[in-house]
Formats: structure tokens, sequence, C-alpha cells
């Protein structure tokens, strides 16, 4: 994951861009001789030119782990949270995953695709070309729906924008959990499946939420209508969840805090990325875990993702990535593997473009770094280390 003579195209080149995609990477002059052969004082008719001043050039993130829409406010829990309550207790006492239903169930379709519009103009702030968005705020039929549609407008604008159906992120508190397992799988499965709205399930699998029993079965029915899995697991507890994953041949286990060893050499023999997601831990005060250096030090692929949710409010990967980097320890080229290639190998079967690298006949997805130094890319945890940002060749940032 961090090889640089494999992974870095040395200073020099340039990339020629047409009609979205990525035609050439070449040394700068052979590409203006051939392309720009009636070059004036830095002009040509024939092509647009970009000087990056020798700008590092990385490919647009991906972001494999989203909880892009909803609506309300929870900064209140960060004074429970000093008080000692837990998570649990939090969710317990009528806050957490259910209060942010409650605003969420209220707020229009219309009102989700604008705040999606406005988080979504975060997340190309920090240079993500390739989101996954995850329902799970609305809880019942009508609000899931209306959820996973305001997603599908938001794709393809200045992202391409995947959807994940998390309607079992919680219980409703006007339900009884049998009742909206049952509703789970013959009401909200088949609509979403039918109407074509999300790629994959999501699962919050931990104990006090879905047990693995339910994970399971809600997982093999959501495969019978073709769906794939992306899992919440072992978040609070190593309750089994990312054993269980790596069974059902889940696209991915997210935030896998305290997996166990074993669990986590199964994942990788199955094909099941563990997705890190450290600015979780970091807003719930917790430790960032040992899990990211166990993977490097066993050859284990790993992604990393914001969490971007009520509590996790950031759509930045270059922040998230300065936790690892500045906080665990892991190098910068290995922080960048893990949110672009790794993440997109996740994402790409749903995909028309390979994303997640810069490869000729691929997407020109990239982002160009206010500085010479690729490692710059998440050294900057507060401010955007880049200048501009290109989906399917065009500008969705510029400094
Ligand atoms: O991934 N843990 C489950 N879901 C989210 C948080 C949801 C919430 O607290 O609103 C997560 O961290
Ligand atoms: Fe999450």
């Amino acid at each position: 994951m961090g090889n640089r003579d494999k992974l870095i195209i040395e200073s020099g080149s340039s990339i020629l861009v047409s009609q979205g995609k990525i035609m050439k990477i070449s040394p700068e002059e052979e590409l203006l001789e051939e392309f720009a052969p009636d070059m004036e004082s830095g002009k040509s008719n024939l092509i647009d030119l970009l000087n990056v001043n020798g700008g590092a050039i990385i490919p647009g993130l991906v972001d494999c782990h989203t909880h892009l829409l909803w609506s309300g406010d929870r900064s209140n829990e960060i004074r429970l949270r000093q008080k000692g309550l837990t998570y649990q207790d939090i969710s317990n006492q009528g806050g957490g995953i259910n209060k942010t239903v409650n605003s969420t169930r209220k707020a229009s379709k219309r009102e989700l695709e604008s705040i999606g519009h406005r988080n979504l103009s975060q997340s190309s702030n920090y240079g993500t070309t390739t989101i996954e968005a995850k329902s799970g705020y609305g809880l019942s039929v009508d609000s899931e729906i209306k959820i996973l549609q305001a997603t599908a407008a938001l794709d393809g604008i200045d992202h391409n924008v995947l959807p994940t159906w998390l309607g079992a992120h919680d219980f409703p508190k006007d339900k009884k959990p049998s009742e909206y397992m049952d509703e789970l799988i013959h009401e909200q499965l088949p609509l979403v499946a039918e109407n074509n709205l999300a790629k994959w399930i999501d699962v919050f699998c931990e104990p006090g939420w879905f047990n693995l029993e339910q994970t399971e079965t809600l997982v093999k029915n959501a495969k019978s209508f073709g769906l794939k899995s992306r899992l919440h697991v072992d978040e609070f507890v190593d309750s089994g969840g990312l054993s269980l994953a790596a069974e059902l041949e889940s696209c991915s286990a997210d935030h896998v805090g305290f997996s166990n060893s074993e669990s986590r050499d199964k994942a990788n023999k199955s094909g099941t990325m563990q997705v890190f997601l450290p600015g979780t831990p970091y807003v719930l005060g917790k430790d960032l875990g040992e899990g990211i250096q166990e993977c490097l030090d066993n050859n284990w692929i790993f992604s990393l993702a914001t969490d971007f949710n009520p509590n996790c409010q950031t759509l930045s990967l270059p922040f998230v990535a300065s936790l690892a980097t500045h906080r665990i320890g892991i190098d910068p080229l290995t922080a960048l593997v893990a949110c672009t290639r790794n993440p997109a190998s996740t994402l790409n079967e749903e995909l028309e473009n390979c994303v997640g690298s810069i490869h000729v006949g691929g997407p020109a997805d990239f982002n160009i770094l206010n500085s010479k130094s690729i490692d710059y890319w998440c050294q900057t945890p507060g401010v955007s280390p880049i200048s501009k940002t290109f989906f399917s060749g065009s500008i969705v940032k510029s400094e």
C-alpha cells in the first residue's frame, strides 16, 4: 500500500484530458509537441492548457462510508458524554440516531436535496469525487425511500454518489423490533431493490442494535434481491461482526475497531475490505485503536473513510488521513491508497468508470495539491490541501 516506486509517477509529466477521460500521461514536452504545436507564449488554440506549477496531482478521493443526508442538531451530546454517558446511554435517553430520525422525517425531499448539495460542496472542497451515501435516518418505508430518492438526485453533478440502504440503522421507537424486522424485509427491501434505489444493504450490527442473527437474515434477504452488503461492525465491542461479514462475503466491514486478529485475517482472505473510521472514536473521545497498525503489520488490506454523521461532522478525508498519519503513525502514501484505490475496489463494480487511480482510459477525476510533495495531502488537518479538483474532466473546486 505504500510502495512509492510503483505508485508515483515522477514530476515532469502532463495529463491529456478529453471528454471527461484521461487520454494520455506523457512527458510534458511530448504532449505539447503532439497536441499544441501552435503554442505561443504559453497559449494554444487547439487545447486548453493548465500549468499546475509542479503541484503534485493525486486521484479524486473516494469516501466509501458516509451518512450524507439527515437533518437536525445533536451538539448537546458532547456535554452528556463529558458527564460520562456512553453512546448507548444517550440513545436510551432519546438522543442518538432516533433523535436525528425525528428531525429527518420532518424534512421534505427537496430540503434533503439542498442539505445534500451543501454537504457535497464540503466534500468537493476536500477533494472527494466519489462518495458512498447511506440512508438510515428515516426508519420507515416513506422516509427511507425519501432519503434514497434525494440521494439519487445528487449523483453525477460533482461526485459519483453511490447509495446504500441502511434501514437497519436502529429500531424506530414507534414499532416493536419484530414488526420492524418484518417491515425491513417485506416492505422496505422490495421497494428499494425494485426501484434500484441502492447498491448495497448496510446494518448497524452491534449489541443493543441489530444482533448477528438479524444481520445475517437481512443480508441474505437483500442478496436474494441482488443487493450486496457493507456493514457497521465491532464499533464498541467485538461481537463477531467482522467474522460474520467475512462469511457473508460483504464488500466491506466498517468501524472494525474492536475486531480480533482472527476475524481480520478471515476478512482479508474473503475479500471483505476493513474500513476504519478514525473520525468517530476521535469525536467520541475514544482511542483511535490498534487495528490499522495490525493490518499494516500483517499486510491486510484496509480503507479509511469519514463516517460523516451528526456526531462526526467531517467530510474531509485529508483530516481523517491526518488522524491516521499524525496520531497512528501510518505513512501518507499508505493513507492515500486507503482513501483512493482500496475503497474504490469496493465500489467500482457499480460504476461505469474505474475510479481511485490516475490511469489512461480512466475518468479525469483528480486533485492538484498546493505542494510539490504528495505527502502534503494529509498534513493540513484544518484546511484543504487542494487547489483544484477535477471531476469527469470539469473543475468542481478551484482556489
Ligand atoms: O457509523 N454507529 C452507527 N452509525 C453512525 C452514527 C450514527 C449516529 O450516531 O447518528 C456511525 O458512527
Ligand atoms: Fe457509519
